[in-house]
């Protein structure tokens, strides 16, 4: 938790008065969005657009400005989140959390995103980490079925007894890939697939990472 919260702090340092930002979602961004709270509490001035109901709940709580894509001209200046697993390219798994599309709606509309993981989450390879893919209710038996002829075991993600719903009212599905050996090349694929509303594949959406470290230090990785 303590390697969260100081790579999520460090990552806060980047917003600068007057930015509109993105903010994440899950157990790191909620450090980055308790972050931001103080700093407008103390004055700066920002509006935000969340990657889900529970983070937006959470800023609005801590006094930070939530807009709509309506009320955002051009793009956002900055988006911070976490990521369930980062390679070497800074390509990413999300998802873990069940927010991927809004996460990635939100990423793909900023100028510039920074993801704020614990140094467990960095890898030499993406896939692990079963890729979250986010799918309609609708025909989910068949759609499930096409996600294993990718060479994935798929499962549906469960909350107690029922299916996990995202907030998008959407279905999500873990796929156990093992290695990935071209994250760009699945994405398409598993995208292309009818049911399938997007995957956790972050592919050269991030720009910077920064990771926290269980001896209390944060570093700011390089790109390979
Ligand atoms: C939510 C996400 C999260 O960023 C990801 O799961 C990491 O979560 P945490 O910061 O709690 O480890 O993608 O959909």
């Amino acid at each position: 938790m303590e390697a969260k919260r100081i790579a999520a702090e460090q990552a806060v340092a980047y917003i600068e008065d007057g930015m509109t930002v993105g903010l994440g979602t899950g157990s790191t961004a909620y450090w980055a969005i308790k972050k931001l709270g103080a700093r407008v509490q103390e004055g700066l001035r920002v509006k935000a657009i969340a990657t889900s109901q529970e983070s937006e709940v959470l800023a609005k709580e801590l006094g930070i400005e939530i807009i709509t894509f309506a009320e955002l001209s051009g793009q956002l200046d900055l988006t911070i989140d976490g990521a369930d697993e980062v390679d070497a390219a800074f390509d990413l798994t999300k998802g873990g959390g069940g927010a991927l599309l809004r996460e990635k709606i939100v990423a793909s509309a900023s100028k510039r995103m920074i993801v704020i993981v614990d140094e467990s989450k960095v890898v030499e390879r993406l896939g692990a980490f079963p890729l979250p893919v986010e799918i309609v209710p609708f025909g989910w038996e068949m759609t499930l079925r096409q996600l294993e002829n990718l060479g994935c075991k798929p499962a549906v993600r469960l909350q107690g007894e029922e299916r996990f719903r995202t907030d998008n009212g959407n279905f999500i599905v873990d796929c156990a890939f093992g290695s990935i050996a071209d994250p760009g090349k699945l994405s398409v694929a598993i995208n292309g697939i009818p049911g399938v509303v997007e995957n956790g594949l972050f592919v050269r959406m991030a720009d910077g990472v920064i990771v926290g470290r269980m001896d209390g230090s944060v570093q700011e990785l390089k790109q390979a």
